[in-house]
């Protein structure tokens, strides 16, 4: 038996209405922010990822799904969404757009080589938003406003905003020396990559997975000692504006993230529901000023966020939050004997057309399976149609859940059943 790749699953019936309520959910709050959906392909030149996320990060190094196509291209699949719809917002002049930011929202799956565990699969589908061509540290609270306010309409409740600020150019140029002082005379006992990343990417050591516990992680010099007094005052106007949005926050300076565009504002929101596992990041975020420029278009600033529906899902789980989504069919045709079978098909597709949920027998069930049947898939009502009815020309309609039942003409099923 073959079986499914590691670190992917199926979303199974039962299962897919909460994916679908999520995202559902999750578009409307954007249309009310006026962001509008764009699709990017799955796949797209290596090269978009090295330079757009950053050749030093373990996604570039380690997570990415590579593939040489039968012209001898290098094609990645995505292993995320900003990179794709900064290509695109350069790739298509959306930066000549008198309106200013562009507000985009994606979603749609990602692919990381990563060891599966709670929360961390190799396939994964995020959603996510990205507003760019504005420098307004408002649109910094804006962007966060939106996952925030999806967060709690889905009914989450302990989520944990934490932001921080990476700077300017100036101010991470500061921070990459002292970080470099700070690692150089004992780097020999860090990891291989992190002896790699010291000169390159000094920033990357404070995010690595496999020295995280070494006690100079801990006492490593913090970037807001560093920061420019612009980027100290748009990390002190980001905060204001989120105040004045009432949404909570705490500041935490070691939060540096797993990608290299990340400039000023950055942020995750945590879950710190019981029994949410190891991993507690939701949704992982910030402004990536210099990312339009580096893929060839101008000098335009970006934020955004993106969030996976498998981890949401796991927190909404953790904390017992029930989706109220919608299962199971409006109306259920039972049908005895051969004439009435043959009718049946007609009347059933007239229900459909009218916008009812319906369904009938296919497997010549005896009518109490029939029933039997109706009430697994959840029908409100049964229609029942012998042949005594039909020649009646009625319909006996039955509410599942009472068990009440009356006579209705079948040139009112449909009229009767949209009223109710
Ligand atoms: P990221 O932090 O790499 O950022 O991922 C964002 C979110 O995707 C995570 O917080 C998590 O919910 C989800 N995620 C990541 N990896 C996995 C995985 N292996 N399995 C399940 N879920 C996962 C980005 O991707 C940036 N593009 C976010 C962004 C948008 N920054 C600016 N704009």
């Amino acid at each position: 038996m073959i079986q499914i790749p590691r670190g992917t699953q199926d979303i199974l019936p039962g299962t897919v209405e909460k994916w679908q309520w999520i995202e559902q959910t999750a578009k409307e709050v954007c249309r009310t922010y006026n962001y509008s959906e764009i699709r990017t392909p799955i796949f797209e030149h290596t090269e978009l990822f090295q330079r757009g996320v950053g050749d030093t990060t373990d996604i570039v190094q380690k997570e990415m799904y590579t593939f040489e196509d039968r012209g001898g291209r290098s094609l990645t699949l995505r292993p995320e969404g900003t990179a794709s719809v900064v290509r695109s917002y350069v790739e298509n002049k959306m930066y000549g757009d008198p309106n200013q930011p562009v507000k985009l929202f994606y979603t749609g799956p990602m692919f990381r080589y990563e060891r599966p565990q709670a929360g961390r699969f190799r396939q994964f589908v995020q959603f996510g938003v990205e507003a760019i061509g504005s420098e307004d540290p408002a649109i910094d609270a804006e962007v966060i406003s939106i996952v925030m306010t999806i967060f709690k309409k889905l009914g989450l409740k302990n989520i944990q905003l934490v932001i921080n600020s990476l700077g300017d150019k100036e101010s991470r140029l500061a921070h990459r020396e002292a970080l470099i002082q700070h690692f150089k005379p004992r780097i020999g006992e860090f990891c291989a990559d992190c002896q790699n990343r010291l000169d390159k990417n000094p920033l990357r050591i404070l995010d690595c997975k496999k020295d995280r516990d070494h006690e100079l992680m801990k006492t490593a010099p913090s970037i807001l000692d560093y920061l420019t007094e612009p980027s100290r005052k748009f990390f002190d106007k980001v905060q204001f504006y989120l105040k004045e949005l009432g949404i909570e926050f705490i500041v935490d300076p070691t939060l540096v993230r797993g990608l290299d565009y990340y400039h000023h504002t950055a942020f995750e929101v945590m879950s710190n529901a019981e029994g949410f596992g190891a991993i507690t990041t939701l949704c992982g975020g910030g402004r990536y000023n210099g990312l339009v420029q580096d893929l060839g278009g101008p000098e335009m600033p970006g934020i955004g966020f993106a969030f996976s529906i498998e981890r949401l899902l796991q927190a909404l789980e953790a904390e017992k939050v029930e989706l109220s989504v919608e299962r199971g069919l409006d109306c259920f045709l039972v049908s005895l004997g051969e004439e009435a079978k043959d009718y049946s098909v007609k009347l059933l597709q007239e229900l459909r057309h009218a916008g009812i949920r319906a369904d009938k027998d296919y497997q010549d069930r005896k009518m109490k399976a029939q029933l039997k049947q109706a009430d697994r898939l959840g029908a409100r009502f049964a229609a029942i149609l012998g042949e005594d009815e039909l020649k009646k020309q009625v319909v006996v309609l039955k509410q599942m859940e009472t068990g009440e039942q009356r006579e209705v003409p079948i040139d009112r099923l449909v009229s009767e059943l949209k009223e109710i």
